[in-house]
């Protein structure tokens, strides 16, 4: 199973490719629902839409789970990242009440999938802990506590936390739980074929034909659809949601403990900003400690082999590693409000749906977006679709700021200019080594491969031309404005950026 990253994550480990039974754009049928985008989102809702009676396909442009799916912490939390207490000055008491309706019926159509097909995926229910470890963050804590308690959500203070770190006081939020996120869409892929949906992988959409019956342009053909849902994690193109979310880094390790007894039993949360995270998943009969953090704005880091250093540094203060398993590095989109935007999507007609800005709470967003656009599409209405509302113009403080940094661009990265003489001085890059350089009027990202071999590209992004910058742990080009990635020579790893980035020959440019 492939990954939107060199990084290997836990949830790749063992699994092989999926193997979809109707890979195939099945000729003139029109569907009911075409989903883009074959992570959690897009498989959760394919199933619930299928079940309901709909003709549903989910056209995946690489494997499913390639995404974020492949490379999530997997916490399965009610509660969303932005606390209640600060929703609520955002949204209402009311909405808020809603927010929490909707992350607990996330988590039990999540429990539910795994009991009626009794999917093999080491889903457990746990406590969330949050933990203050100053009297500022006693403060914030406090607060928090507020916003729980103002919306009826049972939460405790407790005098024990499941993690070997100094705390002066914690939280205690019952009815959470984990899981094994890429075995559980496998399941629920099988069973969305089982019952007749139409799975195609290897299938990238270029573009879409906007009428009544849509007009999808795949890889593998093109495709009648009444209704398309871009469940890729951004959507493509040009879209009011990419100056909404900003997209972000997260680094995670899963190491393997001396101590037995000192896996965490339960989710914990520091309140440290970027904040850390721990769990335990056993997987095959071997625990492991997942411990992530050192989140960052996506190329606004130089070296992100450091972040990696930096995180295992900090975990190895407080627990006796006996080797780091797995290491990874993910991305996840932030909405400015702190809410998803789930449903119609902005700019486009009525029959295309969006489900985009779940912040680090993706796999409960994810069964609120499936909930959510299945109601909408099936029943004609959802009980949220007002809540996530895509189209929600609603100001919140910070939002010109925010738009700023979404749009910063790295110059940093930008390695000065070179004449045709200097070509070998760029051919001297180290083994493993990138850089963008200004190269006789060209800027080029350059990569030199573990064989020596020198990869050369356009820098500029294909979504609206930011200049990408290297990401030197996971090996790809990515772009501080709204988050597109790049492989090494070009491919689009990750929405909005729908075009490779433009190949350069550099031996044609130096003879030119
Ligand atoms: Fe928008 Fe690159 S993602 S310019």
């Amino acid at each position: 199973m492939k990954r939107d990253g060199a990084c290997t994550s836990l949830w790749q480990d063992g699994m092989t490719d999926y193997k979809a039974q109707q890979n195939n754009t099945a000729g003139n049928k029109i569907f009911d629902v075409v989903i883009v985008g074959g992570g959690i989102t897009g498989i959760t809702t394919g199933l619930l839409l299928q079940k309901a009676g709909k003709a549903v396909m989910i056209a995946e442009a690489q494997n499913i789970g390639f995404g974020t799916t492949g490379g999530t912490t997997a916490h399965l939390n009610s509660f969303m990242e932005m606390p209640f207490n600060q929703l609520i000055k955002n949204f209402g008491e009311e909405n808020t009440r809603l927010v929490a309706k909707a992350g607990r019926q996330a988590l039990e159509l999540i429990k539910k999938h795994v009991e009626e097909y009794a999917i093999d995926c080491g889903h457990q229910e746990v406590s969330a802990y949050i933990y203050a470890q100053d009297e500022k963050q006693i403060k914030e804590l406090d607060d928090i506590v507020e916003g729980f308690k103002k919306i009826g959500t049972e939460v405790s203070v407790t005098k024990t936390i499941p993690v070997k770190i100094p705390y002066e006081k914690a939280i205690e939020i019952t009815g959470q739980a984990q899981f094994h996120p890429t075995r559980y869409i496998y399941a629920l892929a099988k069973e969305f074929e089982k019952l007749g949906g139409v799975l195609a992988e290897n299938c990238r959409v270029t573009s879409v034909g906007e009428n009544e019956i849509l007009e999808i342009t795949t890889s593998q053909g093109t495709i009648k659809s009444r209704n398309l849902i871009y469940a890729t994690h951004i959507p493509p193109g040009v879209n009011l949601l990419h100056f909404r979310c900003a997209p972000y880094r997260s680094y995670v390790i899963a190491a393997k403990l001396k101590n037995e007894s000192d896996y965490p039993d339960g989710l914990a949360y520091d309140m440290d900003e970027p904040y850390h995270y721990f769990r335990t998943q056993e997987v095959d009969g071997q625990k492991y400690l997942i411990a992530g953090g050192e989140d960052h704005k996506t190329a606004h880091e130089e070296n992100t082999e450091i972040c990696f250093t930096r995180l295992e540094a900090y975990v190895r203060k407080f627990y006796d590693i006996d080797s780091i398993a797995f290491r990874w590095s993910s991305q996840f989109f932030d909405p400015v409000d702190g809410l998803a935007y789930i449903g119609h999507l902005p700019g486009h007609p009525q029959n295309m749906f969006v489900a985009t800005g779940f912040g680090g709470i993706g796999m409960t967003n994810s069964h609120i977006a499936a909930l959510t656009l299945t109601d909408i599409i099936v029943a004609g209405k959802s009980e949220y679709e007002d809540l996530f509302n895509p189209n929600r113009l609603k100001p919140v403080a910070g939002f010109s700021n925010f738009v700023k940094e979404a749009a910063d661009v790295v110059s940093h990265l930008i390695g000065g200019t070179f004449s045709k003489e200097k070509l070998d001085t760029l051919v001297e890059l180290a083994h493993g080594e990138a850089k963008v350089v200004k190269y006789e009027g060209h800027t080029l990202a350059l990569y030199k491969d573990e064989e020596g071999q020198l990869h050369a590209v356009n820098s500029a992004c294909t979504h609206i031309k930011c200049t990408v910058g290297w990401n030197t742990a996971e090996k790809s080009w990515d772009c501080p404005c709204h988050g597109s990635r790049f492989s090494y020579d070009g491919m689009v790893l990750t929405a909005p950026a729908r075009k490779d980035l433009e190949v350069i020959h550099l031996e044609e440019l130096v003879d030119h």
